[in-house]
């Protein structure tokens, strides 16, 4: 990302009190930009957004994506220049639980943004987060490409699916991008693998899974060994929203699209991963196997970024290994109450030293 692109930018970002909202938050206060965020409290306790104080430098808004009327009150009120849409119930076992709370968060929530942007005829930049789950899942191994049929076998990736098919119909409706110069609006959405990092406190994800198990001295539980996700580090795609934001700025017919973000072959089992972080760990951590019945999950995911590395000029930095050392350090650094504001600006810092 080029900082002095966002220096002073007006950026609105929904799921801003998230994992992912709390990083991106604190990489555009460095850059200088003017953030509005609206959102529903963390969803978590402990979360990234208050242990690194991210509130401190930006407007935090208490806010729900299905409401449409506080939503437009608050684009027409800030009048962002872009709008980075996350906020989402994005849990996929939460998703077997509550599938009214996902499908309204995440459908809903998703044509709110669209509509709200319609109604107020704001001319702005809108990408639309969704999920490399959004693809119909074929259990192969390729790579799935931004042109293949949109699906999902469970209410979380089925939602995504549905998101995805809604901008591209918001697109060809009402903001086709052959008419780019009379609305000035230009959509893009951006599909990313599993993504991981320091300060997610998530039920049912891996990492945050193994690191509470570690930090309380029990075996990790592990469901599904053999699976394999396209893990990352979360400034990867985060890196890419903005790469994506500032080529839609410059040349929106021509990047108002959907696009991949993932790993390069970098794509591990899931036993692989808890092994060497129990590795890096050390005191004796161990694993066990989950027994219990858990509800259908793809074993095989992984995305075709051919489109994203040769168009975009976007290309992941870390390794998983490298991923897996930031992580156990961010985690340690919690752990001996450091200064995590410090401590994730500075994660942010070398990342973009890479
Ligand atoms: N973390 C991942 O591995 C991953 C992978 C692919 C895609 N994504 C997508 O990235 C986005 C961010 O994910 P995350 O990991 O930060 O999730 P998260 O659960 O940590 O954060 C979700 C955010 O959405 C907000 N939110 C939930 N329901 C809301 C509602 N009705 N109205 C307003 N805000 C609401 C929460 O308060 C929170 O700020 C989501 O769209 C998610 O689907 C995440």
């Amino acid at each position: 990302m080029n900082k002095k692109f966002w220096k002073d930018k007006k950026v609105l970002i929904t799921g801003h009190t998230g994992f992912k909202g709390s990083w991106l938050s604190l990489w555009l206060q460095s850059a200088g930009a003017s953030i509005v965020g609206y959102s529903l409290p963390p969803p978590t306790d402990p979360n990234l957004f208050e242990v690194a104080n991210v509130e401190d430098g930006m407007c935090s808004i208490n806010g729900d994506v299905r409401d449409i009327m506080q939503l437009k009150a608050t684009i027409t009120k800030y009048q962002p220049e872009i709008i980075i849409h996350m906020a989402a119930q994005a849990l996929v076992r939460f998703s077997y639980i509550d599938p009214i709370e996902t499908y309204t968060t995440n459908i809903l929530g998703t044509v709110n943004v669209l509509e709200a942007v319609r109604q107020i005829k704001a001319p702005c930049i809108v990408l639309i987060v969704t999920s490399d789950k959004c693809y119909q899942n074929n259990e192969w191994f390729w790579g799935y490409r931004e042109n293949e049929p949109m699906g999902g076998n469970d209410p979380y990736s089925s939602s995504k699916g549905c998101a995805e098919i809604i901008v591209s119909a918001y697109r060809h409706s009402y903001f086709p991008v052959e008419n780019y110069d009379r609305h000035n609006v230009a959509i893009a959405s951006a599909r990313a693998g599993n993504v991981v990092g320091g300060g997610d406190w998530s039920n049912d994800r891996l990492i945050p899974d193994i690191i509470k198990a570690f930090m309380e001295n029990r075996p990790v539980i592990v469901r599904n060994p053999k699976a394999t996700r396209p893990w990352q580090h979360v400034l990867e795609p985060l890196n890419g929203y903005l790469c994506l934001i500032e080529n839609l700025w410059s040349n929106a017919k021509e990047f108002s699209a959907g696009w991949n973000f993932g790993p390069n072959d970098d794509v591990q089992e899931v036993s692989w991963i808890v092994e060497r972080m129990m590795k890096l760990w050390g005191k004796n951590a161990q694993w066990e196997l989950d027994s219990g019945q858990n509800p259908h999950e793809n074993k095989y995911l992984k995305l075709d970024c051919s489109k994203t590395k040769n168009i975009l000029k976007w290309s992941p930095k870390l390794n998983l290994k490298v991923t897996l050392d930031w992580i156990i350090e961010w985690y340690r650094g919690y752990q001996q109450n450091k200064d995590m504001r410090c401590y994730t600006e500075s994660e942010i810092n070398r990342y973009e030293k890479l």
